[in-house]
């Protein structure tokens, strides 16, 4: 498995945490590019901040702000309570008394109950279509500790991270993950868990949960079956902290500033028809780029962190930022850590996308462009995106996905993890449920034995064809025992 660890913090957002004292030029709503570490944006959202979430339409999906009673608006996005996505856990509201913070930071949900193996939100889902799973932290001091709790998030049956946000809310920064992934059924699962590093007595929280529907065409060349992708950064060429907002971005991706030091920066001239880029990047990102001058090659050296030995997606955006006409175009080589990346690339005023699906690298990462020999104007490049390829931990067999969950109904009070995956990852299955290790995993015993649930059995534990058996003893459970003969395994 991919190191999942190293990852964490990729992004990171401020808060006006409530008792930092901010310099009066902080509450103007421009951003900050940080200086080290990467993948840190310093920027200042305020309750009436429109940078945030600059889009000009609503934005489909759920955008869900934890432990909220009500729903809160940020920009144009409207953030709504979670009572509907999940049935456990705690809210909290972190003081904000200067009214600083980004109104879905200002409560969290957190998970007490340390014997269940997981807690997760549920939002409806279309079956394989492809959604951006963005989870945010800000830990806000909510149970009186000096730093926050370490712990996992898992995406359906797949560990995707740790969560440990210590290093970035010591810094007065909001954490944030994102990833990619296909619906494998009518539903997505975001569950936290405690892990071998959470302290005893700690507990799980979040802030923010955002599901967004992308379109198939979005990183479609990578194997959604078989992996998820977790993003490690997307920049946006050619801009300091002062000159760039958040740009339309139709599913709300972040494209952070990235300067690019001494790197030249050019300004385009026309405008990029994204529609027909598959992964629609914004507009906006074209409207800078990094360049070299005639005959010299374009080192750069991004993103500024090394990265874990892994198989990445790298997609690259490039424009001539020239005024269109018949001559405005340039060739250049693309090398990537001195390996050829896309020999001969021609980039007119129309723009155009490079990517690699499962491109190795470790370390530092150095993108080089060259121009062809004869080129009269040297390379140029606006944008990137580099996410890891995680392999996915596997699934519960949908059959036996059908009868748990319809067990589950049928009882008024299962236990509070009887949520998410049924199976997976291995070690967070639904308490009192026993699976074996199939590719498709399926439930071989349910053993609730003394566990105070009530209600009825559902007839779908029929569907249950694997298990060997089934103990309920110790409940209030009324109603006919269901018709268990298509069981062939059961033998208790
Ligand atoms: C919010 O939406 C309105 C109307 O759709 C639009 O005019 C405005 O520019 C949007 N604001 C931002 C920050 O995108
Ligand atoms: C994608 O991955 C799945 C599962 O590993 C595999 O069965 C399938 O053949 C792969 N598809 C492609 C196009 O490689
Ligand atoms: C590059 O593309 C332009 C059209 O965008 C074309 O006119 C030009 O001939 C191409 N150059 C090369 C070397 O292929
Ligand atoms: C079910 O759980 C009870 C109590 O934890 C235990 O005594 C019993 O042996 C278990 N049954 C099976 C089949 O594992
Ligand atoms: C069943 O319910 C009754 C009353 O509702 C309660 O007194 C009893 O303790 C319950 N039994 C179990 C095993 O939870
Ligand atoms: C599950 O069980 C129900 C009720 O017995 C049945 O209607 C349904 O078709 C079954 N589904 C599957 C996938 O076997």
């Amino acid at each position: 498995m991919i190191p999942f660890s190293l990852l964490a913090g990729a992004l990171v957002l401020l808060v006006g945490a409530a008792d930092a004292a901010l310099p009066g030029e902080a509450l103007s709503s421009t951003l900050q590019q940080s200086v080290v570490p990467p993948y840190i944006l310093y920027f200042q959202m305020t309750s009436s901040s429109a940078h945030l979430h600059p889009l000009s339409r609503s934005l489909a999906g759920y955008q869900i702000s934890c432990g909220a009673t009500s729903a809160k608006v940020a920009g144009n996005v409207t953030w709504v309570p979670d009572g509907a996505f999940v049935h456990t856990g705690k809210a909290a509201e972190l003081g904000d008394s200067r009214g600083l913070m980004a109104p879905m930071l200002s409560s969290l949900r957190y998970f007490p109950d340390a014997s269940a193996r997981k807690h997760c939100y549920v939002v409806p889902a279309e079956r394989h279509a492809r959604y951006l799973v963005r989870t945010t932290y800000y830990y806000g001091g909510f149970d009186g500790g000096r730093a926050p709790p370490v712990f996992d998030q898992i995406i359906d049956g797949t560990r995707w991270s740790a969560v440990d946000t210590a290093a970035d809310y010591a810094g007065g920064l909001a954490t944030y993950y994102e990833a990619v992934v296909d619906a494998a059924g009518k539903q997505v699962s975001v569950c936290l868990a405690r892990s071998g590093a959470t302290e005893a007595g700690r507990s799980p929280f979040i802030s923010a949960l955002e599901v967004v529907p992308l379109e198939g065409s979005v990183y479609g060349a990578v194997n959604f079956t078989a992996y998820a992708l977790s993003t490690i950064a997307r920049h946006s060429f050619g801009h300091d902290s002062s000159t760039i907002g958040y740009p339309g971005d139709r599913f709300n991706r972040y494209w952070e500033p990235y300067s690019g030091g001494n790197i030249p920066v050019v300004e385009s001239q026309a405008s990029v028809a994204t529609e027909a880029f598959w992964n629609k990047p914004p507009e906006a990102v074209f409207r800078r780029g990094l360049t070299a001058s005639r005959g010299k090659s374009l080192d750069l050296q991004w993103p500024p962190a090394p990265l874990p030995a892994a198989s990445y997606y790298l997609a690259l955006y490039f424009q001539d930022n020239r005024a269109p006409s018949a001559l405005s175009w340039r060739v250049f080589d693309v090398a990537v850590n001195g390996q050829p990346f896309f020999a001969g690339l021609n980039v007119s005023t129309a723009g155009t996308m490079v990517y690699g699906a499962e491109w190795p690298l470790s370390g530092q990462t150095r993108i080089k462009l060259t121009p062809a020999p004869d080129s009269p104007v040297g390379p140029v490049i606006n944008a990137a995106e580099l996410m890891m390829i995680v392999p996915l931990g596997g699934r519960t067999h949908p059959r036996d996905v059908i009868g748990m969950e319809a067990l589950a109904r049928g009882f008024w009070n299962p236990p509070s993890d009887w949520r998410g995956d049924p199976c997976l990852p291995k070690g967070n299955s639904w308490t009192g449920v026993t699976c074996n290790e199939d590719p498709l995993a399926r439930v071989i015993a349910i053993n609730l034995t003394n566990s105070r649930v009530g209600g009825s059995i559902s007839d779908h534990i029929a569907n249950l064809t694997a298990v060997s058996s089934i103990w309920l003893v110790g409940n209030n459970l009324t109603g006919p025992i269901p018709d268990m003969s298509p069981l062939h395994h059961l033998v208790s």
